[in-house]
C-alpha cells in the first residue's frame, strides 16, 4: 500500500511554453508527499479520501518574482516623481540605510515575506541591502513564510552616499562570511548581487569574480540598461566597454543564470550577448514606468530567444502582486506596438501568465506547468465574487482574474508541496 498519496481538485491552467495555455477542467494533481505525480481528469481509487476539494476555483501554477528589492518595501508609492538616479540618492538609499538595524530588518521582513506568500508569489530573487545581518533576517523570514528562491546581500562601496557605503574590503569579507554562513540552506540560497557597475568599483567587481570562481554554485544578479542617464554612467566608468554588459562580462559575471534586471535599452547586440551567454532579462515593466525608464523590447527578446522572466522590482514598482506585473506587461508593450508604428507585435495573456508563471519554473530546474516529479508549487484562485459571467471559459476566467487580481483572489497556496496559505 503506497504512503503520502492525496489530491488536490479545480480547474487547472497552465502554461508550458510562452504563448501556450493549458486546461484541464474539474481535474486532480496527484501528489505524493511534496512532489506531483501526474495531473487527471479522473481520480485514481488510491487517491480516495485524500483529496482537497476546490470545486469550481482556479488552480495554476504559483507566481514567480525575479526581481524585486526587500529594503525598499517601507518605500512602496513613493518618489514616483523621480527618475532612478534621483530616485535612488533621495528615497532608495536613505530607506536602505535603515537596515543596519536588525529589529526594523525583521518587522519589516516577516510583513514582506506574509505579503508575498499571500499573494501567491514562492520563488524570488530578491535583493537585501548591504547589511549582512539583515540578509540573513531576510532569508529566515521568507524561508518561514514558505517563500523559496535566492537572495543577495547587495554590494556597493560606492555612489551610495554616506550612511549607505561599505568598504571594497568589507564588501568583500562580508559577502565571503554571508555566503559560509548560509551555504547549508535548502530553501533561499545566496545570491552574488552587485547593485549595479555605478555601485561597484573595479576592485570589487575583482573580489566578486574571485567569489565567484570559487563558489560556482553561485547565481549572479544585477542591473543592465535600465536608464539612458545610468547607460551614460557606465560609459563613463568603463570607456573601454562598448555595452554596458561588457562591464560585467569583465569580471566573469555574465554566464549562465546570470539575471539582469530591466533591459529597457538592450540593442541587438547586448541581446544576442545574453542569447550566447544564457542571461536572463528579467522585464520590470510597472517600474519602468514609474520612474519613467522606458519601454523594454520584451517581444523582440522573445523571438531572439533571450530567457524572460518578471520582475515587481518593488519599490520602483509600486505593485507587489505578480498578476498586476503580467498585465503591466501587457499595456506596457501594446504601447510600445502603437509607438513602433504596429511592427512590434504586443504581448498577449497566454504570453504574460508564462512569464510569470512557468518562466520562473524554468529559471529554478522546474518544468512549467505541473511537472511530474517537481514539488507543488501553485495557487487557488477565487472569482467567486467578480461579476457572475457564467458565458466566459476557462481561460476567459484566468484572463479576468489576472486584470482584477487583489489578495481576496487568492483562496490557497502551495509551497514546496506544503499548503502555506
Ligand atoms: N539600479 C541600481 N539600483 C537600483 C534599484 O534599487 N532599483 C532600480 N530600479 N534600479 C536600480
Ligand atoms: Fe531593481
Amino acid at each position: 500500500m503506497k504512503k503520502n498519496l492525496w489530491a488536490i481538485k479545480g480547474n487547472l491552467v497552465w502554461a508550458e511554453r510562452i504563448g501556450e495555455m493549458s486546461t484541464l477542467p474539474g481535474g486532480y494533481i496527484l501528489m505524493e508527499g511534496e512532489g506531483i505525480k501526474g495531473i487527471s481528469a479522473e481520480l485514481p481509487e488510491e487517491y480516495a479520501g485524500n483529496v482537497e476539494d476546490y470545486g469550481d476555483k482556479i488552480i495554476t501554477p504559483s507566481f514567480s518574482d525575479l526581481h524585486l528589492h526587500a529594503p525598499q518595501y517601507p518605500m512602496l508609492g513613493l518618489g514616483m516623481d523621480l527618475q532612478l538616479l534621483d530616485w535612488l540618492d533621495n528615497y532608495a538609499f536613505p530607506t536602505e540605510a535603515r537596515f543596519e538595524e536588525d529589529e526594523f530588518a525583521r518587522k519589516t521582513y516577516k510583513k514582506l515575506a506574509s505579503e508575498l506568500i499571500k499573494r501567491g508569489t514562492t520563488r524570488v530573487c530578491i535583493f537585501s541591502s548591504l547589511h549582512r545581518s539583515a540578509t540573513n533576517i531576510l532569508m529566515d523570514e521568507l524561508e518561514a513564510a514558505g517563500v523559496t528562491g535566492y537572495a543577495g546581500k547587495v554590494n556597493m562601496d560606492r555612489n551610495g552616499g554616506i550612511n549607505l557605503q561599505e568598504t571594497t574590503e568589507e564588501s568583500i569579507d562580508e559577502t565571503i562570511r554571508w555566503v559560509e554562513e548560509n551555504s547549508g540552506r535548502k530553501l533561499v540560497k545566496p545570491m552574488l548581487t552587485p547593485r549595479f557597475i555605478p555601485s561597484c568599483t573595479d576592485e570589487l567587481m575583482e573580489g566578486l569574480e574571485r567569489i565567484a570562481a570559487e563558489h560556482s554554485e553561485l547565481p549572479v544578479q544585477s542591473h543592465l540598461s535600465e536608464n539612458l542617464d545610468e547607460i551614460a554612467w557606465v560609459k563613463e566608468l568603463h570607456p573601454d566597454c562598448t555595452h554596458y554588459y561588457q562591464a560585467y562580462e569583465k569580471y566573469g559575471l555574465w554566464k549562465p543564470g546570470t539575471i539582469m534586471a530591466h533591459c529597457v535599452y538592450c540593442d541587438e547586440k547586448e541581446r544576442k550577448a545574453m542569447k550566447d551567454a544564457g542571461v536572463w532579462a528579467i522585464h520590470c515593466p510597472d517600474s519602468n514606468t514609474n520612474i519613467a525608464s522606458g519601454i523594454a523590447p520584451v517581444r523582440i527578446m522573445l523571438q531572439e530567444g533571450v530567457k524572460v522572466a518578471m520582475g515587481s522590482d518593488i519599490a520602483g514598482g509600486a505593485k507587489l502582486s505578480m498578476p498586476d506585473s503580467a498585465t503591466e506587461a501587457i499595456r506596457a508593450s501594446k504601447l510600445r506596438w502603437l509607438s513602433s508604428g504596429k511592427k512590434e507585435d504586443f504581448l498577449t495573456v497566454a504570453e504574460a501568465f508564462y512569464l510569470i508563471t512557468g518562466a520562473g519554473q524554468e529559471y529554478f530546474g522546474a518544468k512549467p506547468g505541473f511537472g511530474v516529479g517537481d514539488k507543488l508549487h501553485a495557487v487557488v484562485l477565487d472569482d467567486s465574487n467578480l461579476a457572475y459571467n457564467p458565458a466566459i471559459t476557462l481561460t476567459e476566467r484566468l484572463e479576468r482574474i489576472l486584470y482584477l487580481f487583489d489578495t481576496s483572489s487568492v483562496k490557497a497556496v502551495y509551497s514546496e508541496g506544503v499548503r502555506r496559505v
